[in-house]
C-alpha cells in the first residue's frame, strides 16, 4: 500500500494536545487549569493522581520549542498539524478578559505551519478547563457551556483569517467518564451526578460551540471528534448482546446521537435516564451541532461484560481489553478491524458530511540505540489500521484524513510520561527530538525529505 494512493485530497497529520506538550503554564499570562491543578495533587501518603508522579510542567516544552516541532512535522511529510489550544492561555480565568500573549502566541504557531507548508487543524478542548470555572462547578454547571461557546467565538474572531479546520471538542468520552465517574481524570470527580450532569453539559456546549463557529465563520471547515469503540460483549449468547448494546449506548451513542438531534440513547441503556434532571426545554435542539466533519479517534475495543453499569470500567486505561490478543504496552488490545466498523457505523448515520481520523497511534516500549529507535510494531500498526481507511474509502465511505498519535512522545495524562506514543522520540533530559522508524516510513510514504 501506498499512502499517497489514496488521493490528493486525502489529508495526512500528526496530532497534539496542549497540556501534553507545551509546559510553561504559567507564561504570558496563562492561567491554572484543571490538569494544572490534578497533577500537583497529592493524597496523604504524597502521591499524585499521575502513575510516574510526573505533570505537564514541561512535558517536551514546545510552548517554547514549537518552530522546531513544526519544522519536523514538514520534515515527515505531513500536510496538516491537529493542534489544540489552552484555554486559559486565552482567558485565565476561563471568563470575561482576553489575554493577549495568548491569542498572539497561537498566531505565531499558525503562522508558523503556514510557512511551513502545514495546514493548521485547531481543537479548541482538549480537556484542560481553566481552573476558574472549575471552581464554579466546571462542566457540572451548564454555564460552562456558556463560557464556552463565548471562548470558540473569541478563538473564531481572532484566528478565523488563518484557520480553516476546527474542532470542537476532544473525545468527551474521557472529559466525562474518565474525568467525572471514574476520577481518573481532571477534575477527578466521582459521581453519578457529576456524570450526568458533565455528559449533557458538554454536549450543549457542542451544539452552541458549533453555531458560533459557523455565525463568525460561515466557511470554516467545523467538526469534533469523539473516542470510539466497537463494543463487542463477553460472554456468550444473550447477556453478551445485551452488553454489547448497552455498553454501546453509554460508551458512543451517549455522545454522538445528541449532536446529531437524536437525543439520548435511554431505551438501550436505563441508566441515561439520569441526564433527565439537567435538561430543559429545547435542549435536544440546542444540543444538534452544525458540523462538516465528525472526529473518529480509535485506539482499541473496550470488552464490555454484563454488568450493572455496562462498560463503565471496560476504558482501556482502567483494565479493559485484554483477552489473548496482541496488545500494545498499555495492554490495549490491537484491533484494526475495529477502526472499519466505527468508520462505518458512523458513516450508517447518514448525518455526517464527512469522516476524519483525527487520532489512531500505538504506544510501544521503544528503546533509543546509536541514536536510532526501532519500532516496527508501530509501523505495523499504523499499516493495518490505514487499510482499514483505504477500504472504508473502496466501499465510498467519504473519510478523507488521517491524524497520528502523535507527532511526539509526549505527557499522557494520568499514565505521565512512560507511554511513548510519537512517531519521534522525545529525551526528556535534552528535549532532543529523535526521529523514530516509523517516522521515516511516513516521511519516506509521504514524501517528506526525513531520512536515517
Ligand atoms: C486519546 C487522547 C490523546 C492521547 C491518546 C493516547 O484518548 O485524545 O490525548 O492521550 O488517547
Amino acid at each position: 500500500m501506498r499512502l499517497r494512493d489514496l488521493g490528493d485530497d486525502f489529508t495526512w497529520g500528526v496530532a497534539t494536545a496542549a497540556y501534553q506538550i507545551e509546559g510553561s503554564p504559567d507564561a504570558d499570562g496563562k492561567g491554572p487549569s484543571i490538569w494544572d491543578t490534578f497533577t500537583h495533587k497529592k493524597d496523604w501518603r504524597g502521591k499524585t493522581p499521575v502513575q510516574d508522579g510526573t505533570t505537564g510542567d514541561v512535558a517536551t516544552d514546545s510552548y517554547r520549542r514549537y518552530p522546531q516541532d513544526i519544522a519536523l512535522i514538514a520534515d515527515l511529510g505531513f500536510d496538516a498539524y491537529r493542534f489544540s489550544v489552552a484555554w486559559s492561555r486565552i482567558q485565565p480565568t476561563g471568563s470575561g478578559k482576553v489575554n493577549q500573549a495568548g491569542l498572539d502566541y497561537y498566531r505565531r504557531l499558525v503562522d508558523t505551519c503556514l510557512e511551513a507548508g502545514v495546514e493548521p487543524w485547531l481543537t479548541l478542548f482538549h480537556w484542560d478547563l481553566p481552573q476558574g470555572l472549575q471552581d464554579t462547578g466546571g462542566w457540572t454547571n451548564r454555564e460552562t457551556a456558556h463560557r464556552f461557546a463565548d471562548y470558540t467565538q473569541i478563538m473564531a474572531e481572532a484566528l478565523g483569517d488563518v484557520v480553516q479546520h476546527w474542532m470542537l471538542f476532544n473525545e468527551p468520552l474521557n472529559i466525562v467518564i474518565s474525568g467525572h465517574l471514574v476520577g481518573a481524570f481532571a477534575p477527578g470527580k466521582r459521581s453519578f451526578p457529576a456524570y450526568f450532569a458533565s455528559l449533557h453539559h458538554v454536549n450543549l456546549a457542542t451544539g452552541w460551540g458549533s453555531r458560533a463557529l459557523r455565525a463568525t465563520l460561515p466557511d470554516a471547515d467545523i467538526g469534533t471528534t469523539q473516542y470510539l469503540t466497537p463494543p463487542i460483549g463477553s460472554g456468550f449468547g444473550p447477556l453478551a448482546d445485551l452488553a454489547a448494546r448497552s455498553a454501546d449506548a453509554v460508551l458512543n451513542r451517549a455522545f454522538v446521537e445528541p449532536i446529531i438531534g437524536m437525543g439520548y440513547p435511554w431505551e438501550e441503556a436505563g441508566i441515561l435516564k439520569g441526564v433527565k434532571a439537567y435538561m430543559r426545554d429545547g435542549d435536544v435542539e440546542e444540543m444538534t451541532a452544525d458540523l462538516d466533519f465528525l472526529g473518529i479517534q480509535y485506539y482499541t475495543r473496550l470488552r464490555a461484560p454484563f454488568l450493572p453499569i455496562p462498560g463503565l470500567w471496560t476504558v482501556p486505561q482502567f483494565g479493559g481489553g485484554g483477552g489473548g490478543a496482541e496488545t500494545t504496552s498499555l495492554g490495549w488490545e490491537i484491533m484494526p478491524e475495529g477502526l472499519g466498523m466505527v468508520i462505518d457505523a458512523m458513516n450508517a448515520y447518514g448525518k455526517f458530511p464527512r469522516l476524519v481520523v483525527t487520532e489512531g497511534g500505538a504506544s510501544f516500549d521503544d528503546v533509543l540505540a546509536d541514536g536510532r529507535v526501532h519500532d516496527p510494531r508501530r509501523i505495523a500498526y499504523y499499516e493495518d489500521h490505514i487499510a482499514q481507511v483505504a477500504d472504508a474509502r473502496a466501499r465510498g465511505v467519504p473519510v478523507d484524513g488521517y491524524f497520528a498519535w502523535s507527532l511526539l512522545d509526549n505527557f499522557e495524562w494520568a499514565l505521565g510520561l512512560v507511554p511513548r506514543f510519537g512517531l519521534v522520540y522525545t529525551d526528556y533530559a535534552t528535549q532532543e527530538r529523535i526521529i523514530k522508524d516509523s517516522g521515516y516510513w511516513f516521511a519516506e510514504q509521504l514524501g517528506g525529505t526525513a531520512r536515517p
